[in-house]
C-alpha cells in the first residue's frame, strides 16, 4: 500500500446519509481509519501530437534538464501554439482504456470509475475548497463510472477569453516546462542562435505525453490518466522517474508561505494521483524570472505542512474522495439508471454535493453535436455493448 502520508495518525470518521446529497466535509475532524490508496500502477502511455493525433507512442515523452537560473519565462511568447479550449471530453482516455483492455496481463475487471486526473484532483481536495464549485457528468454502465468535467457555457466562454495578463502567466508555466525538458536525457543545444540558454524549443500546447495507471481508493477501482511533464533520467515504464513542473511565485514572507502551503495540497494531490513522485517548483517573480528551483518528494508534502498555518491532512480528503464515490455508486445503484443516463453531480463550497439524473434536453446538451451517446463517443458505446 502507498501511504497518503508517512506516518499513521489516530482519528474519527464522518458520518453519512444515502441520500441524493451529501454534506460538504468537516475540515476539523480527525480520522481514525485511513482509507487506503493503492500506489498506482502504469497499464499504458499515449502521446498527443502537434496536430492534437491520439497515438500509442512516447513521442511526446521529455526528459528533465536543469533549468538556468535567472531563465525568462516571457521569451517566445508571440509563439505558443495552443492547444483549442474546449470541453475535457473523456475520449483520449477510452481509447487507452480500450486498447488495454485488450492487452494481456492487465487485469481491468471491475473498473469502477474512469477519469482524467485533474477531475479526481478536483474532488478530491474539496474538502479545502472555499472559493469554487465544480460539476461533473457522469454516466454508469456495467458497474462502471464515467466521470466529465461539465463547464458551464459561462466557464467556457471564462476560459476562452483569459484576461491577457492571466494569459501570459499560464504561458510562464509552459515556459518553464520549455527550460526544464529536451527530447533526449541531456540537453540538446538549441539550433536557433536567437534562443536563450537552456531554452528547449517554443510552446506547443497540443504535444502531451499522458500515462494511464489503475490504482485503487477503499474498494473502488480507478483508472486514471494524466499528462507528466518529464522524466528524471530514464524512463522505466512505471511511474517511478516521473516529474511535475510547477513555478509559483517568490516568497517573500508568512503570508505567501501560507498561500504557497495551500497550494501544495493542489500540487500533492495531482502528482500522488498519478504516483508521481517529484514535484519541481520554479519560483519566479511577478514579471516570470526563475530565481530558485526546489524539488519536493512528493509524499513528503503533508508532513511539510503539518501543523503550519495552510496546513490540510490527506487523509480528510481520501476519506472525502471514498465517501463520495460510496454515496454515487449508491445512488445510482437505487435510482436504477439506464445506461445511457447521464447524471449531474454539483460540488458546492460549504453545502456539499448533489446529484440529479439530466433530462433530455440536458443530455442532448452534453453530447453536443457530436456522435454521442451521452457524452461517451459512440465507437465506444458500441463496443461495450457489443
Ligand atoms: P504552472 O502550474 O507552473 O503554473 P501542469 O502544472 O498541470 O503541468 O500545467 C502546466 C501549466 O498549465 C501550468 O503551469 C499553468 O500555467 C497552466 N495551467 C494548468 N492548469 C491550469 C488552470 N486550471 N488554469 C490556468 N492555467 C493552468
Ligand atoms: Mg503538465
Ligand atoms: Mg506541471
Amino acid at each position: 500500500e502507498y501511504a497518503a502520508v508517512e506516518t499513521s495518525r489516530p482519528s474519527q470518521r464522518a458520518r453519512l446519509d444515502y441520500s441524493a446529497s451529501l454534506a460538504y466535509p468537516s475540515t476539523s475532524q480527525t480520522i481514525t481509519k485511513q482509507t487506503p490508496f493503492q500506489q498506482p500502477t502504469q497499464i499504458l502511455s499515449f502521446s498527443f501530437t502537434p496536430s492534437r493525433t491520439l497515438e500509442f507512442t512516447d513521442s511526446a515523452l521529455r526528459y528533465f534538464v536543469e533549468p538556468p537560473i535567472g531563465a525568462k519565462l516571457s521569451y517566445g511568447y508571440d509563439r505558443w501554439v495552443r492547444k483549442p479550449d474546449g470541453r475535457g471530453r473523456i475520449d483520449g482516455l477510452l481509447q487507452a482504456f480500450s486498447k488495454a483492455k485488450g492487452m494481456p496481463n492487465v487485469a481491468l475487471q471491475d473498473v469502477g470509475v474512469v477519469a482524467w486526473r485533474g477531475v479526481m484532483t478536483r474532488i478530491l481536495t474539496s474538502p479545502y475548497e472555499d472559493r469554487e464549485g465544480w460539476e461533473l457528468n457522469v454516466m454508469s454502465i456495467n458497474g462502471t463510472l464515467y466521470f466529465e468535467e461539465h463547464l458551464s457555457e459561462a466557464r467556457l466562454k471564462e476560459k476562452n477569453d483569459m484576461e491577457p495578463r492571466h494569459r501570459q502567466q499560464t504561458y510562464y508555466g509552459y515556459a518553464f516546462e520549455s527550460y526544464c525538458t529536451s527530447e533526449t536525457p541531456k540537453r540538446t543545444i538549441s539550433p536557433n542562435a536567437s534562443d536563450p540558454l537552456g531554452w528547449g524549443g517554443d510552446v506547443d500546447t497540443n504535444v502531451q505525453w499522458c500515462s494511464v495507471v489503475r490504482t485503487k481508493l477503499g474498494n473502488t477501482r480507478l483508472l486514471i490518466g494524466g499528462e507528466v511533464d518529464c522524466v528524471r533520467g530514464n524512463y522505466t515504464h512505471q511511474t517511478d522517474t516521473f516529474v511535475e513542473l510547477k513555478t509559483s511565485l517568490v516568497i517573500r514572507g508568512p503570508p505567501d508561505e501560507a498561500r504557497f502551503e495551500k497550494k501544495l495540497l493542489k500540487f500533492y494531490f495531482q502528482s500522488f494521483l498519478l504516483g508521481v513522485p517529484e514535484i519541481l517548483v520554479g519560483f519566479r517573480t511577478p514579471s516570470g524570472i526563475v530565481t530558485t528551483t526546489q524539488s519536493f518528494k512528493t509524499i513528503q508534502i503533508p508532513r511539510m505542512v503539518r501543523g503550519k498555518p495552510g496546513a490540510w491532512d490527506p487523509l480528510i480528503c481520501l476519506d472525502w474522495g471514498n465517501s463520495f464515490l460510496t454515496f454515487l455508486k449508491d445512488v445510482v445503484r437505487r435510482e436504477g439508471s439506464q445506461d445511457a443516463s447521464v447524471w449531474r453531480v454539483k460540488f458546492a463550497p460549504q453545502e456539499g454535493v448533489s446529484i440529479d439524473m439530466l433530462d433530455p434536453s440536458g443530455v442532448e446538451d452534453v453530447r453536443g453535436s457530436e456522435d454521442r451517446v451521452g457524452f461517451l463517443p459512440t465507437w465506444y458505446w458500441d463496443e461495450i455493448h457489443a
